[in-house]
């Protein structure tokens, strides 16, 4: 089987044609029975990772280096900028010309968005953002399409709710970009201070996608096929105070899920880490998908890392 797959770099989602996340999806599916730790392959052996991660992790990083580790690969780097010679002043793109001459492929998270599509600038290997500041998170928004495919059959035809801070969350970013790809309808609820970027809105009236933005979950929760939670991103805020008046705006609950009329089929996803958001009781309802989503970010990894490295 031949996959379509032209990228150097993965910087961001809107790069991908439709193919492409289907080459990626078609690459996971078959990686499962190595993610899960069910068959060995040895694909990527020889082959070196650098994880530079500028920004606190746990899914991403520990999934990128499970997903190499998986196919035979090897992994260098670091998890917290104060043991790097960022420390020391070093530039970014210094930093990655060096990682360049190390590793076959570099992961990187920074808070700054742009320091992505910087870093490919600088890079003789492979790129892939794992979040650049309030900018972009493309591997994420690809595990979550993957999920919402493998729950529902398909990405298109779903009511989609995207709930929480709409205006600093990178993986939301991702993924209404990502949704304005396939046949959709898309509900943004938030706080008016946190609300979608206009850019993004202007996009996705460019390309026809009903849309509508709401200030209460309760308020549309009957109507969706799927719900998704994110955390308000209190690091990005200007002030503790900004972030004090908008805490604890939005909360998913059993109580308002056994109250309210909701489809039988509903699925709640979020990136995670979740603060709040979710009260622990929903998680042995039918609805939470969210650990199977985290779990998905090995497959769509090793697919990505297996793409990239092996151009
Ligand atoms: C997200 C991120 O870092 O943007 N986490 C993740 O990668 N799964 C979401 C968040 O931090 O809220």
């Amino acid at each position: 089987m031949t996959y379509e797959f032209e990228k150097d770099h993965v910087v961001t989602i809107k790069d991908f044609s439709v193919e492409e996340v289907k080459s990626v999806f078609d690459i996971a599916e078959k990686m499962i029975p190595t993610a899960e730790g069910e068959e060995k392959i040895s694909d990527l052996e020889g082959k070196l990772l650098a994880t530079l991660f500028y920004e606190p992790s746990t899914r991403t990083r520990l999934s990128f280096e499970g997903a190499m580790k998986r196919m035979g690969g090897r992994c260098i780097g670091f998890a917290k900028p104060g043991t790097s010679s960022a420390k020391k002043g070093e530039t970014l793109a210094d930093t990655i010309r060096v990682a360049a001459g190390y590793a076959d492929i570099i992961v990187l998270r920074h808070p700054h968005e742009g320091a992505a599509q910087l870093a490919a600038n600088f890079s003789d290997v492979p790129v892939i953002n794992a979040g650049d500041g309030a900018g972009h998170h493309p591997t994420q928004t690809l595990l979550d399409l993957f999920t919402i495919n493998e729950e529902k059959g398909s990405v298109s035809d779903n009511h989609i709710g995207i709930a929480g801070d709409l205006k600093y969350g990178r993986t939301v970013h991702s993924l209404t970009n990502a949704l304005s790809m396939f046949d959709t309808e898309l509900t943004f609820i938030s706080p008016p201070s946190l609300k979608m970027p206009d850019e993004i809105l202007r996009e996705l009236e460019k390309k026809g996608i009903p849309h509508k933005e709401v200030e209460g979950i309760e308020e549309v929760i009957e109507e969706l096929d799927v719900l998704y939670m994110t955390r308000i991103q209190r690091e990005r805020f200007p002030s503790d105070k900004d972030y004090e008046k908008v805490a604890e705006s939005y909360h998913i609950e059993k109580e308002m899920l056994d109250r309210k009329d909701t489809k039988e089929d509903l699925d709640i996803m979020h990136p995670l880490p979740r603060v709040d958001e979710i009260t622990a009781d929903v998680d042995s309802t039918p609805f939470a998908k969210y650990f199977r989503q985290a779990a998905n970010g090995i497959p769509i990894r090793m697919a990505l890392l297996k793409l990239l490295i092996e151009g």
